[in-house]
Formats: C-alpha cells, sequence, structure tokens
C-alpha cells in the first residue's frame, strides 16, 4: 500500500542559513538552558539501556556534544553531525568524530551505521521522508535509530500570548507524531517502540519564557512567510500579557515522540 503524506509547507522551504546562525548564536550557553532536551535524552539512554550496542553511532543535530560522553559508554565511536560548527566546537570535547553538515544532505555512505541517536533535531529537517530514508540507508541490517522528535501542539502558551496581536503564525509548525510514524515505516524501518512525551519548562515571567526559546536557538521560523521585524516594546508588553500564566509560573510545553526503529 501506498501512503501519501504531505509534508508541512513549513518544512519545504526552512531557511538552513537562519537555523545555523541562531543556533551559533546560542552555542555558548545552550547547555545550561536546555532543561527539556536534558529530559529527553534520559528518556532515549533510558530506552538505549537494556540493548546491547557496540561499532558507530551518529549523533544527529548534536548540538555542543551535550550526549557524547553518554554515547561513548555505549559505542566504539560517536560521529556527532551539526549544522552550526560553533555548536561542535564548543568546549566540552569529549572524544568523538565530528562532522559539520546538514542533515538533509547526508555525507554517508550505505550500511556504515550500527546506530542513530538524535535528539530533539530531526524536527529541524527541511524533508522528514527523504531523511528517514537516508537514515535507513546509512544503517546496517539490524541498526537502531533512538530519536525524540518535537511534534505538533508543541511551544502552544507562546502561540497562545502571540495570538494577541495578529492571525500570522509565530512559531515554527511541527510534524504530527503519526505522520512521522508514517514516514518510518515508508522508508523500511520496523515500529519497536513509540511514545509521546509532554516536557515542559516553568519560568518566573513570560519575558523569560520568550527568552528561554531564543536560548535554546529556535526561535527560527521555518515558514515561507517573512517575520515583519521585530517586536516593538508595546507589541513585546501585549504578549507578556496575553501569556498563560500557571500558579504564576510561565511555561514552555514541548510535545515530544519518542522512538526506536530498527533496519
Ligand atoms: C535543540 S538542539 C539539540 C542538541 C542536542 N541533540 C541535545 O540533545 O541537546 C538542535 C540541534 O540541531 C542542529 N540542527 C538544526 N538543523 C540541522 C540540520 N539541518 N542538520 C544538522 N543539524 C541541525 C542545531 O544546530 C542544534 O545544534
Amino acid at each position: 500500500m501506498s501512503v501519501q503524506l504531505q509534508a508541512p509547507l513549513s518544512f519545504q522551504h526552512s531557511n538552513k542559513l537562519t537555523t545555523q546562525t541562531k543556533f551559533s548564536k546560542a552555542a555558548a550557553n545552550y547547555a545550561s538552558h536546555a532543561n527539556v532536551q536534558k529530559q529527553a535524552a534520559a528518556h532515549l539512554f533510558k530506552m538505549m539501556a537494556s540493548k546491547h550496542q557496540q561499532g558507530t553511532c551518529l549523533d544527529l543535530g548534536a548540538g555542543p556534544l551535550v550526549n557524547t560522553a553518554m554515547l561513548k559508554t555505549h559505542f566504539d565511536t560517536v560521529l556527532a553531525m551539526d549544522l552550526s560548527h560553533s555548536m561542535l566546537s564548543t568546549e566540552q570535547n569529549p572524544r568523538c568524530l565530528k562532522v559539520c553538515a546538514d542533515m538533509d544532505n547526508l555525507p554517508l555512505q550505505q550500511n556504515t551505521l550500527d546506530c542513530v541517536f538524535s535528539n530533539f533535531a530531526m524536527q529541524w529537517s527541511a524533508d522528514l521522508e527523504a531523511l528517514l530514508k537516508n537514515l535507513f540507508s546509512a544503517l546496517k541490517a539490524g541498526g537502531k535509530v533512538y530519536s525524540s522528535c518535537v511534534v505538533d501542539g508543541s511551544l502552544k502558551e507562546i502561540k497562545q500570548a502571540f495570538a494577541c496581536l495578529d492571525e500570522q503564525n509565530h512559531i515554527n509548525q511541527f510534524h504530527c507524531a503519526s505522520h512521522i510514524i508514517e514516514y518510518a515505516k515508508l522508508a523500511g524501518f520496523k515500529l519497536n517502540f513509540a511514545a509521546d512525551r509532554c516536557y515542559i519548562d516553568a519560568y518566573n515571567s513570560p519575558l523569560e519564557a520568550l527568552r528561554s526559546i531564543k536560548a535554546i536557538g529556535a526561535t527560527s521560523l521555518q515558514t515561507k512567510q517573512k517575520r515583519q521585524g521585530l517586536l516593538t516594546r508595546q507589541a513585546l508588553n501585549s504578549v507578556c500579557k496575553a501569556y498563560p500564566l500557571v500558579d504564576g509560573h510561565a511555561r514552555v510545553s514541548y510535545q515530544v515522540v519518542l522512538l526506536e526503529l530498527e533496519k
């Protein structure tokens, strides 16, 4: 059976340079702000824990190598790949191979990887369906993918706050978990495990919540529609006023699908 899935338009026109620049600017302070990312990584490592691992693991969208040391406890070789050179060049430098490359142009040979680990990164692909096909091809038979991918429903508080300004989309659009699973199956993967999780950060003020998105480099709008310039002070005040609070805290929630795939 052939399933036709339409990738959201926004992902087909992502601006790689903007994404690269934003993440590069965020590189130095990324690790101290990436709370939910740490939680998701811990879940992925738990999924991997019971399985015997060895060989070569690709850390796709590795960021400032925050997961490399842990991956090194499982694998002989870790290949950290990221679009941002600054991310790969941060001081935290556990021994691993590093390659600055775009996940949508994977510089990998067929049947060479034993595992792909990707935490909070695959949502940046401009073509997730093609990426999963290419990862399938790069993996050896029996090779696994452990991935956490941000999906539809994320950043809903920020979306709600910005709705006071206009009807434009102010946050990135994300795939549905079910589409990602379909793409994985179309690529040829067996789905060993899938789970939805919601990771929540809580901040003392809406402004801090908005800044947190910037601090992890995730402000790039992957849409064709360009932002209408920076927010004026008045607009920013309106957004902060409209930001929903829970117990006095401004939350930022990330809806994520955790996957274990096998070739
Ligand atoms: C939210 S960070 C996750 C970093 C790390 N995996 C972690 O667990 O904290 C997403 C990373 O994906 C990288 N990235 C974004 N688009 C990419 C692309 N097209 N190819 C490779 N890496 C990309 C960014 O530079 C950033 O370092």
